[in-house]
């Protein structure tokens, strides 16, 4: 069975990666599974300085899903590179760091500091307020995705993907991310929500709102990968909800080249591999030998109806 994809300029053994925020670094889930058995590694965030996140409670389960307002929690770009990258490395599969910041700025010397390591990729976290808009979200804003895509361009030119969110001017921020030079785009963030806490009359989250994760979103998030795949035909990583090899290959088809793990992750670590080989088995059972067969097999459909 030949599971590999390409996404741009990326080769990847097969289409499953880890989303970013959602397995730590792997300090524990390497105990579990065998992380270089994956197509790729997504890290959590990354920020110039470190960053505490949120005060507790930071997470709350709804029936079928996870709000969480972690608040982006990490030990800043240094430390990253000098303990965490070099076990990350050796891991022989893809790792993507995934980078945030307050400021343009920001993103850019996080991307400065890690230029020269050789990791696959960045993936660009653009749902982080920007503070030099008075706090309005990077994602909600095509002018300062465009400015950070093309700023990053200008030293960078290894493989890139922006990391959309699934709410605001969802379009028009992936068209300015891919014209300023994007390779790829990752579909999508968490919702926005709310859970709450009726005894004490207030949000369960100490932050207040968080973001929704996990199979309550799959559905919403597969129509904007497919969405979004006939808009542009650019290369997608789906990501949101997806707990088996059949949710794994329904974003395949709706036009994703692979797809990212989250939740499901913090469900049973052992989930990844479940999933990738439930991906093996689901192509055997539609008689179909290699991956990309599948790839957006729902817009071909599409143009067949059309030509009735
Ligand atoms: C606890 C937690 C932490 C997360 N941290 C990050 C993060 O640091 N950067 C990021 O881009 N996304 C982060 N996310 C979002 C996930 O990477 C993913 O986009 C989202 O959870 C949807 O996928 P899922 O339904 O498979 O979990 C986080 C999600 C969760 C649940």
């Amino acid at each position: 069975m030949d599971l590999s994809v390409q996404i741009g300029p990326l080769m990847l053994k097969n289409p499953v990666l880890l989303a970013s925020g959602t397995w730590g670094f792997g300090e524990k889930l390497k105990n579990y599974i065998n992380l270089g058995s994956l197509g790729g590694l997504v890290s959590k965030g990354i920020s110039f300085e470190p960053r505490e996140g949120n005060p507790p409670p930071r997470l709350a389960e709804t029936p079928c899903g996870l709000i969480n307002a972690i608040g982006l929690e990490n030990p800043g770009v240094k430390a990253f590179k000098k303990y965490i990258l070099p076990e990350m490395l050796s891991w022989q599969t893809p790792i993507l760091v995934n980078i945030f910041g307050e400021n343009i700025e920001e993103f850019l010397k996080v991307a400065e500091e890690l230029k020269h390591e050789p990791v696959a990729g960045f993936e660009l976290n653009v749902s982080c307020p920007n503070v030099a808009k008075g706090g309005l979200s990077f994602g909600h804003d095509p002018e300062a995705v465009k400015n950070l895509v093309s700023e990053l361009r200008l030293f960078y030119k290894g493989f890139l993907v922006v990391k959309l969110p699934p709410v605001g001017p969802v379009f028009k921020v992936a068209e300015a991310a891919l014209n300023a030079g994007a390779h790829a785009l990752t579909v999508a963030n968490t919702y926005p929500a709310l859970a709450v806490d009726l005894l004490h009359r207030k949000p369960a989250l100490a932050r207040g709102s968080g973001g929704l994760s996990g199979p309550a979103i799959k559905p919403l998030t597969l129509k904007l990968v497919y969405d979004l795949y006939r808009q542009f035909k650019a290369p997608i990583i789906g990501c949101g909800g997806i707990v088996s090899g059949k949710d794994a290959l329904e974003y395949i088809a709706c036009g994703a080249k692979a797809v990212q793990v989250g939740t499901a992750t913090l469900l049973d670590p052992e989930n990844p591999k479940r999933i990738l080989q439930e991906i093996a088995e689901e192509l055997q059972k539609l008689q179909e030998t290699k991956i990309s067969s599948l790839y957006a097999a729902l817009h071909l459909t599409d143009n067949k109806d059309k030509a009735k």
